[in-house]
């Protein structure tokens, strides 16, 4: 048996057509950035392999900081979310690319917008690295989609159900009995 890659029903996105997708977005943003000082925003946990792919993906001079902000539990949103950790560095007059993983009911990100615009950033852009419309509770659009998903829970390349499977190099499906028990 396989632990892990048995609980996965299917496979959405391979370690390859990720690793293409997040050049293709890396080269964007490298020519709509040309010239400024980028400001790379990551939101804590899921979006951790997925920026670190990015930023290499990027050809300019940039700076990282990180927040921690968590919202679910199993495979619902709470709507409550919580700041993990705070920003280690000031925004103010700088131009922030806020990078996650994931948006879904929105409400993360709705959070998240809120929070720094209070602090006058320069402007302020998102990329997700997968958008899931179908569940959006507020108008939310990112600014760059790495790819539009139907309505299952998906795990893999920082997506974790329960803190597990971030570690899986693909973008998959998790088999409904994993989460539901057995019927
Ligand atoms: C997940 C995901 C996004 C958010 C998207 O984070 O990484 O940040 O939920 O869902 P939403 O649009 O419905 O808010 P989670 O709260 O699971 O924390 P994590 O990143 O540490 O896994
Ligand atoms: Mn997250
Ligand atoms: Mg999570």
């Amino acid at each position: 048996s396989h632990p892990m890659h048995d609980d996965i029903q299917e496979v959405l996105y391979t370690q390859e057509q990720i690793q293409q997708r997040v050049r293709e977005l890396g080269a964007q943003l490298t020519e709509d950035y040309a010239g400024r000082d980028l400001h790379l925003v990551t939101i804590l946990k899921g979006s951790l392999p997925f920026l670190a792919d990015l930023m290499r993906a990027i050809d300019l001079p940039l700076t990282v900081d990180l927040m921690g902000v968590s919202s679910y539990a199993g495979i619902h949103s709470t709507g409550e979310v919580r700041v993990t950790m705070d920003l280690d560095e000031t925004i103010e007059g700088r131009h922030v690319v806020i990078v996650e993983d994931i948006i879904d009911t929105g409400n993360t990100l709705s959070y998240v917008l809120r929070n720094l615009r209070q602090r006058a950033p320069a402007s302020v852009k998102i990329v997700t690295f997968l958008d899931k419309p179908a569940r959006r509770g507020s108008p939310l659009e990112a600014d760059y989609v790495g790819f539009t998903i139907p309505d299952d829970f998906v795990i893999g390349y920082g997506l974790d159900w329960n803190q597990r499977y971030r570690n899986l190099p693909y973008i998959g499906i998790l088999k409904r009995d994993v989460y539901a028990g057995p019927l």
